[in-house]
């Protein structure tokens, strides 16, 4: 198996998420607060958090940053109904103006149930930022206030996106054409 061989088709550059995660960035520091707390959800989103981050940075802004693991089961390819939480953050929320991001919204479960949980936790404002948005699966009722780029209803990796625990390293979003054995 080689991921940078025929199975990985580009279809985001590592110039063009640079180039979107500058305007990302932008547009968050002229509606968000210079004291921001961003919730990465991992393990998806944590190419995506750390370069935002650095944007961010660039734009003004001086984030907290704490992590949050969940899990949606489901066979294959397709999440199932239910969400855990795996690890929990350790941050104090009450009060925060939060920054949730996350790799590609779908189904929109892991979401919805993330912001609502955060919510009940005494937020005082939970916006979401997602990589990836992936418009035609949405399930639940819950929509990004920043998204990177709108991706086609294919199977991507890379730049933190895996397929069975590999291409998270790519330093491009791609396609993946062929399943590693
Ligand atoms: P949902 O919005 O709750 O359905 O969750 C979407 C999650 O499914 C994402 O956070 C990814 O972890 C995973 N996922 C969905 N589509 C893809 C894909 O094309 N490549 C890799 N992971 C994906
Ligand atoms: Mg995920």
């Amino acid at each position: 198996m080689n991921a940078e061989g025929s199975e990985v088709e580009v279809l985001f550059s590592s110039a063009e998420i640079e180039r979107r995660n500058r305007e990302l960035a932008v547009e968050i520091a002229g509606e968000m607060g210079r004291e921001l707390l961003v919730v990465a959800i991992l393990k998806g989103s944590f190419v995506f958090a750390a370069d935002l981050i650095r944007a961010m940075h660039a734009a003004g802004v001086r984030p907290q940053i704490d992590f949050m693991t969940l899990s949606s089961y489901g066979t294959g390819t397709e999440s199932s109904g239910s969400v855990t939480v795996q690890r929990d953050l350790r941050d104090e929320v009450e009060g925060r103006e939060i920054l949730l991001i996350d790799d590609i919204l779908e189904s929109g479960r892991t979401l919805a149930f993330a912001k609502r949980m955060l919510l009940d936790r005494g937020a005082k404002s939970v916006r979401l930022c997602i990589l990836l948005d992936k418009p035609n699966q949405r399930v639940a009722e819950v929509e990004a206030d920043y998204v990177g780029f709108v991706c086609p209803d294919e199977f991507v990796v890379g730049y933190g996106l895996d397929y069975a625990h590999y291409f998270r390293e790519l330093p491009y979003i791609g396609i993946l054409k062929q399943k590693p054995a």
